[in-house]
């Protein structure tokens, strides 16, 4: 038997490391919905899970809007009958100053960042509670700890998603949800090729990730494997007694400072 057989899954974001935890979740059982609002990217995961024989079906879902977040997480509970694991992946990162960021930006990003793990809370919680418990994984960021220069709306709402984090796993240990937050360090994705865009405009994608691997002390960056492989950890009876926690995935990044 797979260890998630029989578990139900929402994966947010459909690209980088959400598609990575949500095709990890159904290769061991899970029945999983991953939720984005990019359609290629989305045509394109379903063609994979479907080339793979997974139990993965992708919902086109604004999850910044109540009611596509509702109608997922009916649909989830009516296809595959309970929820027991939320992943919240989906994120928008802006860059700019605050004088730089203007408001509809700032809304924007707070909005994708925090503002969609309470509503797939908000709608989720009450069907986990009909399962008897269940997990649920908040992508933060290191930038939730410390961050770079010009990137102020996204390190506030990460460090929103550590709080929002704690905030969760108090008001439902009782009712066996665990919650916890995942930072990763810099992650090979789609994101992080357009931070690299940003901010070494011009230089080719692959030199820029050197250049940042070499930050991190284990000398690369990392994939979105890579994370995907803790969340399993996270969200599993392996980690039974792990809740209200961030869980840093950065090849030693934040062990240092300034070490290069
Ligand atoms: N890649 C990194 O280096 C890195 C580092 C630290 C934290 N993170 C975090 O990891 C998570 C995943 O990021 P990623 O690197 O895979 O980037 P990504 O851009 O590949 O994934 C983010 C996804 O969110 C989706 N999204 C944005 N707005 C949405 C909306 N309104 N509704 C539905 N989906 C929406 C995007 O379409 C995209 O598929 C994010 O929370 C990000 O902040 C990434």
């Amino acid at each position: 038997m797979k260890e998630f057989e029989g578990k139900v899954a929402i994966v947010t974001g459909t690209t980088g490391i959400g598609r990575a935890i949500a095709k990890r979740f159904a290769a061991v059982g899970s029945n999983v919905l991953a939720c984005g609002i990019e359609v290629a990217a989305n045509k394109e995961l379903a063609l994979e899970a479907q080339a793979s024989g997974l139990s993965l079906h992708v919902e086109l879902c604004d999850v910044t809007q109540a009611n596509a977040v509702r109608a997922a997480v009916a649909k989830t509970v009516k296809e595959f009958g309970g929820l027991d694991i939320i992943v919240n992946s989906a994120a928008f990162h802006p860059f700019g100053t605050v004088v730089e960021t203007d408001l509809e930006t700032w809304n924007r990003c707070l909005m994708v960042n925090v503002g969609s793990i309470y509503l797939m809370a908000h709608y989720g919680v009450p069907a986990m509670k009909k399962r008897g418990g269940g997990a649920i994984i908040n992508l933060a960021s290191v930038q939730g700890h410390a961050c770079q220069r010009g990137v102020a709306a996204y390190a506030a709402s990460k460090g929103a998603v550590h709080s929002l984090t704690r905030a969760l796993a108090l008001d439902h240990a009782s009712d066996n949800i665990r919650v916890n937050s995942i930072s990763p360090g810099s992650i090979r994705t789609p994101m992080l090729e357009r931070s690299a865009a940003n901010f070494a405009p011009g230089v080719l994608v692959a030199e820029v990730f050197q250049r940042w691997g070499q930050a991190h002390p284990l000398g690369r960056i990392g994939t979105p494997e890579e994370v995907a492989e803790l969340a399993a950890f996270l969200v599993s009876d392996r980690a039974a007694f792990c809740t209200g926690g961030d869980y840093l995935v950065d090849g030693g990044l934040l062990a240092g400072i300034g070490v290069q």
